[in-house]
């Protein structure tokens, strides 16, 4: 109704000067119109001005003035000329006073013409007695107050005595100017939003307004699809991962199939000369599979010769000297590193003629271990390997002191270490800034000959290889101390989404 009405005006009329005195006007209720208003001008069917208004407005002790007369007033008429006992006078009054105020406004405007009067010298006290001092008082007060009331203007002295008495308040009004908009017509279509099946079934859809795109309208944040810190984007588009990736594709590194985490025994152990009772060969710390729990090929001429370095040597070597069961080769594994593929790797290798490879793998590894801080049943682990002929210890540091360095770990120390399938075997240790101290990076060796030799490499050739968890540099460079934190189900998904993107130290 209220838009109607003002569609109807300006159709008509210039403009609509004041929507008070428009709502008044019409008897429309003016924040219904001033609603309609703001729907109007959203639509540029109208535009709208603001106006602003200052009014002061009566409280209802000011109110009961305006209609009895001042307090002080109805005090100083209460006092007969003769004078009267001061403990009398506040009966006299309420007496005077009109019958439809209760007590309590009686006792107020009492109290309130006391002081006031006082104040004003129209009365004295002497003796207990009240007397006159003036023969005639003007209720200057409630004429002011009428004059506010009805709008005209009062003078900013006045305007002061009065809102420290608490008699008037301001009150900012608020309202509009209106005049037609760019898009103005006497009647608003409600526009349609969607095209509807009634729309198309009724055939209103050629006549029908339809909304227009806001294509400035911001969209909803969007939820999902955030990417874990593991693999997150970085400002090139390349995650963690994939920074290692670039790190050894630049240094002429060939990458290796890791797409089966299932391996046999065979693959993941007795190739590398770890001996069957070696502790990690335990279910408490690999996870064997009960279906299929047993692998159905192996490379037989390999598998014997592997037999025979492990019972009895060879190439310069003793071998462990003990029984070695085909049954404990054949069983099945989730891999507990990616050396396997390594091994799987080198052995197709030397089926052919000789020629130097450098590798490397990212993938998933699984170890059956107690889950802590720093410990995961399941993780991520970086491989490299160099094949070739004359290397050396000096080798492997150099490749390590250039491969670290290019991921921001240009501090590295080693200590020996032991690895069935390595020897010599160095642990790799890296300054670390923030913690201030030496934390341990990697693994690394270069491959026994009891491993190479079975495999059908020449003798001079050698392998030097090192292996790292990804999620060890990630949390390092997130700042992340628990690796829960950062991988597996009890990871934050909105930390997840939060965190920053990180760049390894690329140069
Ligand atoms: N396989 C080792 C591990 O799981 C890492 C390693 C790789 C060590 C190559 C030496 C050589 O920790």
């Amino acid at each position: 109704m209220a838009e109607e009405a003002v569609l109807g005006h300006l159709k008509h009329n210039q403009e609509i000067s004041d929507s008070g005195v428009f709502s008044q006007e019409k008897g429309i209720d003016h924040e219904e119109l001033v609603n309609a208003i703001k729907r109007l001008n959203g639509f540029l069917y109208v535009v709208a001005s603001d106006i602003k208004r200052e009014k002061w407005l009566l409280s209802e002790e000011a109110q009961s003035y305006v209609k009895y007369g001042s307090a002080e007033v109805l005090l100083f008429e209460a006092v007969p000329a003769e004078g009267i006992a001061k403990a009398k006078l506040q009966e006299i009054v309420k007496s005077k006073l009109p019958v439809d105020l209760d007590d309590k406004t009686k006792s107020l405007i009492y109290d309130k013409g006391w002081a006031q009067a006082m104040k004003n010298k129209w009365i004295g006290l002497a003796d207990s007695q009240v007397s006159r001092k003036v023969e005639h008082v003007e209720d200057k007060v409630k004429d002011l107050l009428i004059q506010i009331q009805n709008g005209e203007a009062v003078g900013a002295k006045d305007i002061d005595t009065l809102k420290r008495r608490r008699l008037i308040s301001l009150q900012i009004w608020k309202g509009y100017s209106v005049k037609k908009g760019p898009d103005y017509r006497p009647k608003r279509n409600k526009a349609a939003t969607d095209l509807v099946r009634d729309h198309l079934q009724r055939d209103e859809w050629k006549d029908i307004e339809f909304k227009e795109y806001n294509f400035l309208a911001k969209g909803q944040p969007t939820e999902g699809g955030c990417l874990h810190p593991l693999y997150k984007a970085g400002q090139s588009s390349i995650d963690v991962k994939q920074q290692i990736q670039m790190i050894f594709l630049q240094m002429g590194f060939e990458e290796m199939p890791t797409n089966n985490y299932v391996e046999s025994s065979f693959w993941n152990f007795d190739a590398l000369f770890q001996p069957q009772q070696h502790p990690a060969r335990d279910s408490h710390d690999t996870f064997f599979l009960k279906v299929p729990s047993t692998t159905n090929s192996l490379p037989e001429e390999y598998v014997e010769r592997v037999k025979t370095v492990h019972k009895s040597g060879g190439y310069g070597s003793r071998g462990y000297g003990n029984d070695w069961k085909r049954e404990e080769a054949n069983k099945n594994l989730l891999r507990t590193h990616t050396t396997a593929v390594s091994t799987r790797m080198l052995y197709a290798l030397a089926q052919g003629p000789f020629t130097p490879k450098r590798y490397y793998s990212i993938d998933r590894v699984f170890r059956n271990e107690a889950v802590d801080r720093t410990h995961l049943a399941e993780f991520h682990q970086i491989e490299g390997l160099i094949c070739d002929r004359g290397l050396s210890l000096g080798h492997l540091r150099g490749v390590l002191e250039d491969f670290f360095s290019r991921i921001g770990m240009s501090k590295l120390k080693f200590k020996p270490a032991y690895n069935p399938y390595t020897e010599p075997s160095m642990e790799i240790f890296s300054y670390h800034e923030g913690l201030k101290k030496w934390v341990e990076i990697g693994n690394s060796g270069m491959f026994r000959p009891e491993m190479l030799r079975p495999m059908g490499l020449p003798e001079d050739v050698q392998v030097i290889a090192w292996g790292l968890s990804l999620e060890r540099p990630t949390m390092i460079l997130y700042g992340i101390d628990n690796i829960r934190d950062l991988f597996g189900h009890k990871v934050d998904l909105s930390l997840t989404k939060r965190n920053p993107i990180c760049r390894l130290g690329l140069n």
